[in-house]
Formats: C-alpha cells, sequence, structure tokens
C-alpha cells in the first residue's frame, strides 16, 4: 500500500527500458528524492511519458518495474504462482505494527490471519458500518449547522472532518470502540490518536525513503524514541480497547459467531481454550486496521468533495437523485437503499479513477517472467501504478476529466482496481463504499459544497492525499 518499496535481489538482465542510473546507486536518488517530497506520482508520470507503460528502475542493484499495463498489474496481482508480496513491508513497519494483514508477505500466516478476518465483514458488519456512519454523520452535521452564520454557511477543512468521521466510524465497527476524534476536533482539544496515526503513516514513508542501515542514524529504529513513542502509545490504546470489550462480556453482551467483529475475533480461543493469535499478533491487526480503514476513505471522501464543489453541475445532478430517493423513502437510507443511487455509484468510481488513492501496490515475481516478450527477472519487484492505470490514454477517453457518465458504457476489462485485486484484494471495500456513499447522500442532502481557491499540495504518501487538506465552503440547503 506503500509508494515506494526498495529493496529486491534481482539479477541482472530485464530488457524492459528505464532511465540510466548512477553506477551502483542506478536511480537511487532521483526516486528517493521525489519521495521524500511526496512526489513519486509526478516522477512516474515523466517517465511513463519517455519510456512507455512499463519501465525499468533500478535502486542500488535492486530491480524494480513500474507498470501502468493492466495486464502486467492484473496478473502480478492475481497469478500467485508467479508474483507474491515480499517481506517489504513486514521490514518497514518493524517496531510498530508487525503482523497488520496489508503488511503480511503471502504465506500461511497471512492465510490464517485473512481466513480468520474475513468473516467480520459479513452482512451483519456491513450494516452495522451503514448505521454508525449515519449517526456520526447526523451529529455532524448538526455541528455544522450550528457553525453556520447568518448567510447559512460554514467553512471547514473537510479532510480534517473527513478523517475524524472515518476513525470514529473504523473504531465502531472493527473494535467496538469510539475515538471521539470528532468531538476532540471539534472542541480544539489534541487528539493524540489522530497525530500518532498520523505520525505512524510519516514514519513507515521516511523509513522506505531511506535504506534500512540509516534508520537507526536517522531517528527511525526500531529503539528511536519516535517508534517507542508510537509503540507505547499503540499498547495503551490496545489495553483500553481489550478493557472495554471486557467489561461488555462481564456485562453479559454475548455475540453469535456471526456477529464477531475484527477484535472480537483476533481474542478468540480454539477448542482447547488456546489464543488463536499472539498478543502481538493483535496488536498488528488493531492498528493495521486503523492505518487501512480510515486515511484511504477519508481522502476519497476529501476527492468527492473537491470534485463536486469544482463540477456545480455535477453536483446538482447528484443532489436531485438524493433528494428523489430520499423522498421516495420518507428520509430514511439505509445499507439496502444504496443500490437506488446509480448516478453516487459513478460519481464514486470516477472520483477513485481520477484520484488513485492507493496510487502503488508492490508484489515480487518469484521465477523469470516473460511479458508481451520483455523478461521480468526472478526477485524483481513489480510496482503496479494503479495511478498511471487508471489515467492511461489506452484504456480511458479524456483520462483527466472528471466525467461520470463514462460509467454509462462497459469499461475496459481489468483497468480499474482502486481496491487491488486477487486474494489480496481490500478486506474493507464493501464496507468503505457503504461509508463513503452513506456519508455523501448525508452530506449532500442538507448542504451545497462550494469550492474555495486555494493552493493544494497533492502528495503521495502511505497514499495519495492533500498535504494541506482542503479548505469547502459548506451552505446549507433552505
Ligand atoms: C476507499 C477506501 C479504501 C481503499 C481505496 C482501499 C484500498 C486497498 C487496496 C488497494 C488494498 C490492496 C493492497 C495489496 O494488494 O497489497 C487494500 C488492502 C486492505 N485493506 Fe483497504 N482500502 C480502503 C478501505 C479499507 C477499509 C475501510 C478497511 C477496513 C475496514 C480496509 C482494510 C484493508 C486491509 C486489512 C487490507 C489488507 C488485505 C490483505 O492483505 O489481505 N481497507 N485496501
Amino acid at each position: 500500500m506503500i509508494s515506494i518499496p526498495f529493496f529486491s535481489n534481482a539479477s541482472a538482465g530485464a530488457r524492459i527500458p528505464g532511465p540510466s542510473g548512477y553506477p551502483l546507486l542506478g536511480n537511487a536518488l532521483e526516486l528517493s528524492s521525489h519521495a521524500s517530497r511526496g512526489k513519486t506520482h509526478e516522477y512516474f508520470e515523466k517517465l511513463g511519458q519517455e519510456y512507455g507503460q512499463s519501465f525499468l528502475l533500478s535502486m542500488a542493484g535492486n530491480l524494480l518495474v513500474v507498470s501502468s499495463d493492466k495486464d502486467l498489474i492484473h496478473r502480478a496481482l492475481t497469478d500467485t504462482t508467479n508474483f507474491h508480496r515480499n517481506e517489504l513491508f513486514d521490514m518497514v513497519v518493524k517496531g510498530i505494527a508487525e503482523f497488520a494483514l496489508f503488511t503480511l508477505p503471502s504465506g500461511e500466516v497471512w492465510k490464517r490471519h485473512r481466513k480468520y478476518l474475513q468473516p467480520a465483514f459479513g452482512p451483519v458488519h456491513l450494516r452495522h458500518a451503514g448505521e454508525a456512519t449515519t449517526s456520526e454523520m447526523a451529529i455532524l452535521m448538526d455541528y455544522w449547522s450550528s457553525k453556520c452564520d447568518e448567510g447559512g454557511s460554514t467553512t471547514v477543512d473537510i479532510f480534517q472532518e473527513f478523517t475524524a468521521l472515518t476513525l470514529d466510524v473504523i473504531g465502531q465497527i472493527a473494535f467496538s470502540h469510539h475515538f471521539k476524534a470528532s468531538e476532540s476536533y471539534h472542541n480544539g482539544v489534541d487528539s493524540e490518536g489522530h497525530d500518532i496515526m498520523q505520525d505512524i503513516a510519516a514514519l513507515v514513508q521516511e523509513r522506505f525513503n531511506t535504506v534500512p542501515i540509516t534508520w537507526k542514524f536517522s531517528g527511525l529504529g526500531s529503539n528511536s524514541p519516535r517508534v517507542t513513542a508510537i509503540r507505547k502509545y499503540v499498547d495503551q490504546l490496545f489495553e483500553e480497547i481489550l478493557a472495554a470489550k471486557k467489561l461488555q462480556t462481564a456485562n453479559g453482551e454475548t455475540k453469535l459467531a456471526k456477529d464477531k467483529d475484527v477484535l472480537d475475533r483476533l481474542l478468540d480461543t480454539d477448542e482447547d481454550d488456546n489464543d488463536k493469535f499472539s498478543k502481538a499478533e493483535i496488536v498488528g491487526e488493531v492498528l493495521g486496521f486503523f492505518l487501512a480503514g480510515h486515511e484511504t476513505s477519508a481522502n476519497t471522501m476529501t476527492f468527492m468533495a473537491y470534485e463536486l464543489s469544482r463540477n456545480p453541475e455535477i453536483q446538482a445532478k447528484l443532489k436531485a437523485e438524493i433528494k428523489q430517493v430520499l423522498h421516495k423513502n420518507a428520509g430514511v437510507v439505509t445499507v439496502e437503499h444504496l443500490n437506488e443511487f446509480p448516478y453516487l455509484d459513478r460519481v464514486m468510481k470516477e472520483t477513485q479513477r481520477l484520484h488513485s488513492i492507493i496510487p502503488i501496490i508492490g508484489r515480487a515475481a518469484l521465477h523469470d517472467i516473460e511479458h508481451n516478450g520483455f523478461l521480468i527477472p526472478a526477485k524483481t519487484v513489480v510496482l503496479c501504478n494503479i495511478r498511471g492505470m487508471h489515467l492511461n490514454e489506452s484504456y480511458w477517453t479524456d483520462p483527466t476529466a472528471f466525467n461520470p457518465d463514462r460509467w454509462n458504457e462497459p469499461i475496459e476489462a481489468n483497468a480499474f482496481a482502486p481496491f487491488g485485486s486477487g486474494p489480496m484484494n481490500c478486506i474493507g471495500q464493501k464496507m468503505a463504499v457503504i461509508e463513503l456513499k452513506l456519508a455523501m447522500i448525508h452530506l449532500l442532502s442538507r448542504f451545497t459544497l462550494r469550492y474555495i481557491d486555494q493552493e493544494l499540495d497533492f502528495i503521495t504518501s502511505t497514499t495519495y492525499g492533500l498535504k494541506r487538506g482542503l479548505s469547502m465552503e459548506l451552505c446549507m440547503d433552505t
């Protein structure tokens, strides 16, 4: 899920074109200089124009193929006999979030985690996700309404609002824990949880941008004060969540197997009363779910708001659809109603295409592989350039235009993968879609979004987003 994997042990000999580099270092300097500024997407865009949809980089002797070719991407994500997720992520989260599903390399441990956690995303949980989003949005909208001036409008940082919202929702649906992030944000109280989550993302990215032997000297090592502070917070958070869970059990709140959330499943014991997961595994997953499940959704909501505010006609059309469906259902909207909003579905997909929140997914070749006449040597890291594929002119007409109506026609097969593909695809995707759609329905049922002219900084960090957030005018509908 991160922008720049650095390490593989590939032998030389690939024939895919690419820029020449320095002896020993290869393209490492140029790549890390872009990565440290959050501009990897610009570097890849430039190289794509020069060398085509797949190009080769060398990182201190290790080979990376960056590709926006939909067939290679599909192959790398689905063909598990030839490609795998290697130990790279594991290494980068050492001492922070080991055992988080999205960082686990392919193999038995990943399989066991995925198998046990998958049922925590069933229909009961999806409904719960809908209810949690609806109730959090109701509180938010009352708050925004109370802040409106006489003209009926208020200005918010919509990115910060959505970040707090998604943290509150993921806490409730995965761990029955309420962060109260929105409340803290509105009361101007520093939310330690929010700051730590941001620092974890930054630290992981910084580790990606540098060679592991330097981590110890640049404050990124496992025993550095920064990592120690993160671990202390994560342990504390875990104890807090666990205590709340024990209280629920002591109060006689028992759950059927199908109702168990992520944490219940992590705490499960087998028939001999042995824990199914170690404490390290549980802590890693708790943190992993917070990381994977909130910034991704918050960034997508932010870009939806961004596009709607910049395209008033599209916003008006969507508001009309929302008004009509709400009227038909006496103002009530639940998960079951979501397929009654086809235009919203198109707006969401178009946002995910134009703004790929997970711009790169990494896999490594298990063997020498031939693709379209090119050799990908064993152990080469293939960086699936999802953003490049979503903006590729061979698959999309006028790819940089925001045009929800393009989804009226069938799209090129396998050219759209905002949630990845294959066995390691996003476990939370249905939940995310529910959250995104309900948040937008509620927001647009009461407010119109107005774009404010501002300088925006698009960055690739652990996800693709806006570094300085997004100021937005919310105008109450009369
Ligand atoms: C719009 C929001 C989201 C986007 C764009 C997104 C995207 C992705 C992508 C592209 C992957 C695949 C990574 C890979 O192949 O290596 C992934 C994996 C994952 N996502 Fe999401 N995600 C979103 C929301 C969520 C939510 C809400 C949750 C949790 C409730 C979640 C939990 C996970 C987990 C645990 C994985 C790892 C799956 C595995 O390795 O088996 N995601 N996500």
